[in-house]
């Protein structure tokens, strides 16, 4: 028995790179298309999804109990969860830009639901923010931290949400010190690219995380929809999902 799948987004750059994945996956079935704008419809701008029904409201899926990915926008995604609370399945989110009614919304949802939600679902930055909350750990207290983000002219949320999320993993670890300062740039085309400059009293570091193809975060964000099918209510993040044994086939 193969996984039902849910991908939130029509023409979305992220929702098309999750749902092809999604379709490649042997243990998982793109089970239906959610947008969440009334009156689109259609098999995607090239039909690459032929036969794969497109919903509006998570009350019509045509699956039970399903995993919804979105990666969409704030308001999209405070109304997908919204409805979440009414209609049984698991969440795994990664769009960006979520604030104060967001984090509610999750934390109600996730009281009965399975949530994973991440600002940045590359494992490779993952292993980047464990090794910043190590430095920062063990830096003494002539050390600060910066963290510049730069994306494609038109990126909605600036700073980025992983540049917070850099950013919070250095300050978490050093109680009292000053938040890093974030710069950021929205330029030409370019994807994204994270630079953590750490300095201290004699000398200093960089680490620069460049994704230059947003396929590289569906090892990250196909972990957490096999994590979240399995998993019991809760928040969890992409350190949880990692942390977590790795499903095995059904
Ligand atoms: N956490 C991570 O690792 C990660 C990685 C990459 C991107 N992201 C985030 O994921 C999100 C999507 O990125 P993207 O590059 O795929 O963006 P995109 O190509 O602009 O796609 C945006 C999607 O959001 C939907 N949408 C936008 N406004 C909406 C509204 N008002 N109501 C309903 N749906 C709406 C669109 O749905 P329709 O097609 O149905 O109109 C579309 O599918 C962004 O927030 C981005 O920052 C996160």
């Amino acid at each position: 028995m193969t996984r039902p799948v849910v991908v939130a987004g029509l023409t979305g750059r992220m929702a098309g790179v999750i749902g092809r994945a999604v379709l490649d996956a042997p243990d998982l079935t793109l089970a239906a298309r959610l947008s969440l704008r009334p009156g689109r419809g259609g098999d995607g701008p090239d039909g690459e999804f032929p036969g794969v029904p497109v919903v509006h409201r998570l009350a019509d899926l045509p699956v039970a109990d399903p995993v919804v990915v979105d990666f969409t926008a704030e308001e999209a995604t405070a109304g997908l969860l919204e409805q979440a609370r009414a209609v049984p399945c698991a969440l795994v989110v990664g769009t960006s830009g979520l604030g104060d009614r967001h984090r509610r919304l999750l934390a109600e949802v996730g009281e009965r639901r399975p949530v994973v939600v991440a600002a940045n679902f590359s494992l490779t930055l993952l292993a980047v923010t464990r090794f910043l909350r190590e430095l920062a750990a063990q830096a003494d207290d002539s050390w600060d931290a910066g963290v510049t983000d730069l994306h494609f002219a038109g990126k909605r949320d600036r700073p980025s949400a992983t540049a917070g999320h850099l950013a919070a993993a250095w300050q978490g670890s050093r109680p009292g010190a000053p938040a890093p300062e974030i710069a950021s740039f929205r330029l030409g085309d370019a994807l994204s690219e994270h630079r953590v400059v750490a300095a201290g009293s004699g000398e200093h570091l960089e680490v620069l995380h460049r994704m230059a193809d947003r396929r590289a975060f569906l090892p990250g964000v196909l972990r957490a929809i096999r994590y979240a099918a399995e998993a019991g209510p809760g928040v969890r993040s992409l350190e949880d999902v990692v942390g977590a044994p790795a499903p095995g086939p059904r």
